[in-house]
């Protein structure tokens, strides 16, 4: 039995700005630019400090090009105000706490208003239609729930699109295959790692992931490669959409792939204003080059952000199912790049690989040393269950060292593990252990 396959929304369901001309948002984004730079300005003695020691003042912004001479915000620079000083509002009108995980350092605490919620539940509803959701789905929301904003950011997109949500939250692998077979989701909102868990836990149950009635997957929260999208579809025969976002941002929802076109993800751009600038010198890059992506928020009013370093990597690109420019998927963070040997070596580079290779499994950890004042890299990967070949494992690890060597540059140690001796996530996969001594 085949599923139904997923609709995109009709135009007349759209809201007019998602297919409004190029000057129609523009004039839209200028107005609220000014409003927000304005606003965090007034409110936010960080960003008054830093503006005032760049000499630029709300009043020089009279046209979007102008941002550019307004000074980034960094992580650090939220962490410097931790907890509250960035807020721009009193705390009587703030209704919303989230947090960054911070795994190193102080976490990023980020406020929301009654309105800012009210705009993320407007974006997250409209990100699930682009994705092919409608009213009649039932949503089974498999991000964390908590100060992630993953969890709670799907919830309230989903009921505001009118949907019946199923707050799952992550973990607990058995029962979210018990509530998917019993409650029959048609749509999973889930780290795109944890889906292929999931699949493996409906396998060890002797379920047909691809049987299941789910028809779209809104994966995101990291990044995942053209090639982990294909296997994914493959594996659970559904639609696997992108979706982007970030705390410090708002959460899930800043960016989103259409299901008609799966070409990259559309910025929601009369809430974010996205540049793509050279990570090294900071000079805005023209639409299509390579660099690192900021955004500065129109319309937030408890944390607002001023071009904010995402540290991520992409492209922008020209608007096609929507008038909105996309983001290309995202290649990598800054931050998690590897240099090994004077050679950048992203893990996406490396999933394409194992991806490519019939005998592994889409799962894999790279671990960084430095042996004798050298970087090595091993990369542990596994073999796809139920494979009777003997000599696969080092076959496999002959060729996947070939090919890293030809392909990113650099000598890796490949060793093949057995089923499920890399440890699982629940949400965010780790694909780096940088054991590198930290000078
Ligand atoms: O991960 C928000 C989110 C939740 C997005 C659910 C999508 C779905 P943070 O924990 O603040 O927020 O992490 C943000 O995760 O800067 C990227 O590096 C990465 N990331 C998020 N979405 C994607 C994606 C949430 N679709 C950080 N592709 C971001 C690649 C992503 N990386």
């Amino acid at each position: 039995m085949s599923k139904t396959r997923a609709q995109p929304p009709a135009r007349s369901e759209l809201d007019p700005i998602e297919v409004a001309s190029r000057d129609e948002i523009q004039a839209l984004q200028l107005q609220r630019l000014k409003w927000s730079i304005r606003h965090a300005y007034d409110h936010v003695a960080v960003y008054r400090a830093k503006c005032d020691q760049a000499g630029v003042h709300p009043g020089d912004l009279t046209s979007l090009s102008d941002l550019a001479r307004f000074p980034f915000t960094v992580k650090d620079d939220l962490r410097a105000s931790y907890p509250f000083k960035h807020f721009a509002v009193p705390m009587s009108d703030v209704v919303r706490i989230h947090a960054s995980s911070g795994t190193t350092g102080k976490p990023t605490v980020m406020g929301y208003t009654a309105k800012d919620i009210d705009v993320w539940s407007e974006m997250m509803a409209r990100s699930i239609r682009a994705a092919g959701g409608r009213r009649t789905d039932l949503i089974h929301v498999a991000y964390g729930y908590g100060l992630f904003t993953g969890g709670l950011g799907a919830h309230y997109g989903g009921e505001r699109l009118g949907a019946t949500v199923i707050p799952m939250s992550g973990g607990q692998t058995e029962r979210q295959v018990q509530m998917i077979r019993d409650l029959e989701p048609g749509i999973i909102m889930v780290t795109p790692s944890y889906l292929l868990v999931i699949a493996d836990e409906m396998e060890r149950q002797g379920l047909d992931p691809r049987a299941s009635s789910l028809r779209i997957g809104i994966l995101g929260a990291e990044p995942w490669t053209e090639t982990m999208r294909q296997e994914i579809e493959a594996r659970l025969d559904l639609d696997a959409i992108d979706i982007y976002g970030l705390s410090e941002v708002m959460g899930p929802g800043v960016a989103q792939e259409c299901l008609e076109t799966k070409d990259g993800l559309h910025v929601w751009e009369d809430h974010f204003y996205p540049e793509i600038i050279d990570p090294t010198t900071g000079a805005v890059l023209a639409e299509g080059e390579p660099g690192e992506l900021v955004f500065t928020s129109l319309s937030k009013e408890a944390t607002p952000v001023i071009r904010y370093r995402t540290r991520d990597l992409t492209r922008l690109l020209p608007g096609t199912a929507r008038s909105m420019r996309r983001m290309a998927k995202i290649t990598g963070r800054s931050d998690d790049m590897l240099i090994i040997r004077g050679a950048n070596v992203f893990p996406t580079q490396i999933e394409e690989l194992i991806l490519k290779d019939a005998r592994l499994a889409p799962v894999y950890l790279i671990e960084v040393r430095r042996d004798r004042r050298l970087d090595e890299i091993t990369v542990q990967v596994e073999l796809k269950p139920g494979l009777n070949d003997e000599s696969a494992p080092v076959n496999a690890a002959v060729d996947l060292t070939r090919a890293i060597r030809a392909y990113v540059g650099v000598s890796a140690e490949v060793r093949v593990m057995p089923e499920n001796a890399i440890p699982r996530s629940a949400g965010k996969a780790k694909r780096v252990n940088d054991l590198r001594v930290k000078e």
